[in-house]
């Protein structure tokens, strides 16, 4: 049987399959609009946002020919502090939101020509960025490296603890009547053409008015889901490490330091607690979460070339989650190609800084039944085969 945290039928207006943070704030902005909401996972809070760093990097992870997804990014960053204000208020979780800043460094000639073209694109693209000498860069974070060259100072890229996050978002679903169903949903059942719920591993049948795939990277082999609408979602393994600044040492670094060191992405996310972040390693390896020597091997050592004295700090924990990514790096927001079901998936890097927008985005979809106007460009629809033929090629 499946266990529930309160008791309620086995019928919901709203039935969210996923409660990663982004099931999880799809399911309290559902039940916060009046909808009788289930959230089906056998660990609620879990996936993707217990490995995540939590940068909130719109502009530092501002990719080329990213520029619609960049409007999405900035719309949720900007709703960013009501979100988390209402959200503590609401649940007395601190969140460890943060908004420190981010500095993005380069460590030669190479690094810090591709940085200076990244500026361009920040400027081209209306964001506030700053260009600095490396000594400009030192100065403002001591521990850096001697031989950093030059760097982008961003003061609006801030971060949040997603695992607070998740724990916040539980305790917030909760408190609004959502009911848990802690198990995993085996397939989705539709009626006569349109989605009508899920069975679970153990046989359950659940029913609901509108059902929201919310699976984060298992989104895409969902039984039950047409074939040619299954959510083009892929898992893209991230290895990230946790390590511990003693009392003694602090303030080692006062904001986010990140690089781009042998055309690998390395962050170093502080927290106010004294934890640590190191990521992330990228890989497309499937399902595999195995924490190798490598993936450690590489992160330490690009993140020790950027800021020397982490060798001194114990290394705390390591880990792999997978990115639920999709073929254009955004989302897949709203219905699907089957009545009654809608998506909230494929937020690749940007889950933790896309939970505000999309909670808002899903709760206008499911209690109104349109899809805000920020959120139109993320339509799964564009994965349409017959609209991917229209594209030029
Ligand atoms: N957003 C950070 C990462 O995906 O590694």
């Amino acid at each position: 049987m499946s266990s529930r945290t309160s008791d309620t039928s086995d019928t919901s207006d709203v039935l969210v399959i996923g409660g990663g943070i982004i099931g999880l704030v799809t399911a309290w902005r559902a039940a916060q609009r009046g909808l009788a909401t289930a959230v089906v996972d056998p660990e609620p809070g879990g996936g993707a946002a217990r490995v995540a760093a939590g940068m909130l990097a719109a502009v530092t992870e501002l990719h080329y020919g990213e520029e619609q997804l960049l409007a999405l990014n900035l719309e949720s960053a900007r709703r960013y502090p009501d979100f988390a204000a209402e959200l503590t208020e609401l649940t007395g979780h601190d969140l460890g939101y943060r908004r420190c800043g981010t500095l993005q460094v380069a460590l030669d000639a190479d690094d810090r020509a591709h940085l200076r073209e990244l500026h361009a694109l920040q400027r081209r693209c209306g964001l506030e960025s700053e260009w600095l000498s490396g000594r400009e860069c030192r100065r403002l974070e001591p521990m850096l490296a001697p031989g950093v060259r030059g760097g982008l100072r961003v003061d609006g890229d801030h971060q949040i603890d997603p695992r607070r996050l998740a724990a916040a978002l539980v305790a917030a679903c909760e408190r609004a009547g959502v009911v848990f169903h802690r198990a995993w949903a085996d397939r989705l059942d539709a009626v006569r053409d349109r989605a009508a719920g899920v069975t679970l591993a153990d046989g359950t049948g659940l029913r609901a008015e509108q059902v929201v795939l919310a699976a984060g990277s298992m989104s895409g082999r969902l039984a039950g889901v047409p074939e040619a609408l299954l959510p083009p979602v892929r898992p893209v393994k991230g290895q990230v490490l946790r390590l511990t600044v003693p009392r003694r040492y602090a303030p080692f670094l006062s904001r986010t330091v990140r690089a781009i060191v042998r055309g690998g992405h390395v962050y170093l996310v502080p927290r106010e607690n004294g934890e640590l972040v190191v990521g992330a390693t990228s890989e497309e390896l499937g399902w595999d979460t195995t924490v190798t020597a490598g993936g450690v091997y590489e992160l330490l050592r690009d993140a020790h070339e950027l800021v020397p004295g982490i060798t001194e700090l114990p290394l705390t924990e390591t880990r792999a989650g997978l990115r639920p990514g999709s073929p254009d790096n955004a989302p897949l927001l709203g219905p699907s190609g089957l009545d009654g079901l809608v998506l909230a998936t494929g937020h690749y890097r940007n889950g933790v800084l896309l939970t505000p927008v999309t909670g808002d985005a899903m709760a206008e979809v499911l209690a109104g039944g349109r899809l805000p106007e920020e959120a139109r460009p993320f339509t799964p629809q564009r994965f349409d085969a017959a609209v991917l033929m229209e594209q030029p090629a």
